[in-house]
């Protein structure tokens, strides 16, 4: 008798079990732009981030999740699963008027995706190139795209120095400049959800927001929010950062309702620290967005899922960087990358808290700034001038415009190399090089080896024939 009802039971267990995994999951990959390490409700109570707190604290917060130092580095690790020092992207960013570009034999993640059977679609900020149609989004694996291509832009009027940049899929797109971007990328992504069928069809969504990048703009009623912070610069931050919550709230509410939470990863990250001088924060951490300290390449970051992480609720401090979503997000797919790339595969370590594979991270080589850094262990080696903002930036609490970089920010330029303990000293207060000169050694060497397969940086001059006045007052495809 009981044996019978079990049986049964059973079977319909199974035979749903292997309907709802038959599927691979849906992925939704949001980034902020320059969000500061202390700008997320669960660093900060000074911050309203709802939303964002919910899925960190049901998820896995990621506390040794490790990003490039500024935006288009990150994007390319992301897209790629390869260091920026392998593409010829570790110098800087890609400027409205330089030709630089992902190039085109690196398989980005969509594109691996695609292969997989997923629909593709990104909202937000490229940063990866534009010159030649075969650089931009949907040649290089997004089934379609609304946003921008630039690293900045106005949140209302998406204008950029001479031109307008805002593009749905390859048209230019003109939109009400009432708009705020927080809202019109949410809109966006909400209908793609509604767009997709959850049981027929995987999506993935890439979703890189504005937010919270300069210029600080954001609509009076979230920066209301904190009208008990005195600097203006600060407030309007802040209401910046719940702009993006109340997206990310929407966009998951929307997720919920259409049935797609049972067999869905979300995964949130900065792609870089937050610039104190537009109101960002990171401490405790030391530096500023564009540096190579702890301040500019530690990420706030979470993963969220409610069915397919064995472990959550908890915080893993496992260390990892943005060149292993790559492989970790094909893994989930039920695919794997292509040998030879740099990410490695976290899966086990985010999904059951298992010890990490990775032991070693590249922050960077940069090789026409002459700096770089490397972590080995519980170690950090700093060569050269890790960049222009050393210090530890308090919140600020007067009404000043851009703070002058204090004294503590400033570095004796002689200094060669810096070494410091990560595990013990996460602010990067103690420079131990001269007290272990041997494990200062055994950092070099590392770094030394890595460098033997650095590509060098693609860093072309800006071209005068990218100027918007020959593409209708737009920044467009079609000079390089
Ligand atoms: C999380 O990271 C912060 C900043 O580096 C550090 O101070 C803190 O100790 C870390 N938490 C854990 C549990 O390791
Ligand atoms: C792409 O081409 C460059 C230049 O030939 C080469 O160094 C690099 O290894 C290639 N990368 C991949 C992933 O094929
Ligand atoms: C979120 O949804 C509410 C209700 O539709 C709307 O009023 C609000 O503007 C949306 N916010 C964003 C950032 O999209
Ligand atoms: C040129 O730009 C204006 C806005 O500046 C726009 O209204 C118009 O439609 C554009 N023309 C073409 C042919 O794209």
């Amino acid at each position: 008798m009981r044996r019978e009802m079990f049986l049964p039971t059973l079977l319909v267990t199974a035979v749903l079990l292997s309907l709802s995994s038959a599927r691979p999951p849906h992925i939704v990959l949001i980034v902020a732009d320059d969000l500061g390490w202390n700008d997320v409700g669960w660093h900060n109570p000074q911050m309203y981030t709802p939303n964002l707190d919910k899925l960190a604290r049901n998820g896995v917060i990621l506390n040794s999740s490790y990003v490039q130092p500024i935006c288009t580095p990150t994007r390319n690790c992301l897209m790629t699963g390869f260091y920026p020092y392998h593409t010829g992207l570790q110098h800087f960013v890609i400027l409205d008027d330089t030709p630089g570009y992902i190039p085109t034999n690196f398989t980005t993640l969509p594109e691996k995706l695609k292969q997989l059977g997923y629909s593709t679609h990104m909202v937000g900020k490229w940063h990866l190139g534009y010159c030649n149609w075969k650089y931009t989004p949907t040649y290089r694996g997004f089934d379609s795209f609304m946003g921008y291509y630039n690293g900045r832009e106005d949140y209302y009027t998406h204008e950029e120095g001479t031109g307008y940049d805002f593009r749905l899929n390859k048209d230019v797109h003109y939109l009400p400049q009432a708009d705020y971007s927080a809202h019109t990328f949410a809109r966006r992504a909400i209908d793609i959800i509604i767009s997709v069928d959850p049981q027929k069809e995987s999506l993935f969504l890439y979703l890189p927001f504005q937010s919270v990048h300069e210029p600080l703009q954001v609509p009076e009623k979230y920066e209301k929010i904190y009208s008990n912070i005195q600097n203006k610069e600060r407030r309007i931050y802040c209401g910046m950062v719940s702009a993006l919550d109340e997206a990310v709230g929407n966009i998951t509410n929307v997720l919920r309702e259409r049935g797609f939470m049972d067999n869905l990863l979300l995964v949130f990250t900065s792609d870089n620290g937050g610039n104190f001088q537009y109101g960002a924060n990171n401490l405790p951490l030391r530096g500023n967005k564009n540096t190579l300290w702890e301040g500019g390449t530690k990420g706030a970051a979470f993963v969220y899922s409610e069915t397919l992480l064995k472990k959550k609720n908890y915080e893993n401090t496992e260390m990892m960087h943005a060149v292993d979503l790559f492989p970790t997000l094909l893994h989930v797919a039920g695919g794997s990358p292509d040998p030879g790339i740099d990410g490695m595969d976290m899966w086990p370590t985010i999904s059951e808290n298992k010890a990490s594979p990775r032991t070693e991270f590249i922050y960077n080589i940069d090789d026409i700034d002459k700096n770089a850094a490397i972590r080995v262990g519980d170690y950090k080696l700093i060569e050269g001038i890790p960049g222009q903002n050393n210090g530890w930036y308090p919140l600020p609490t007067r009404e000043v415009h851009f703070q002058e970089e204090d004294s503590v920010g400033r570095l004796n330029v002689d200094i060669q190399y810096q070494l410091f303990d990560i595990k013990h000293d996460p602010t990067e207060h103690f420079d131990i090089s001269e007290k272990y000169p041997d494990v200062l050694e055994k950092l070099k060497q590392r770094l030394a080896e890595y460098k033997k397969s650095l590509v060098p940086a693609f860093s072309p001059p800006p071209d005068p024939k990218a100027n918007p006045k020959y593409y209708n007052g737009t920044w467009s495809p079609g000079w390089c």
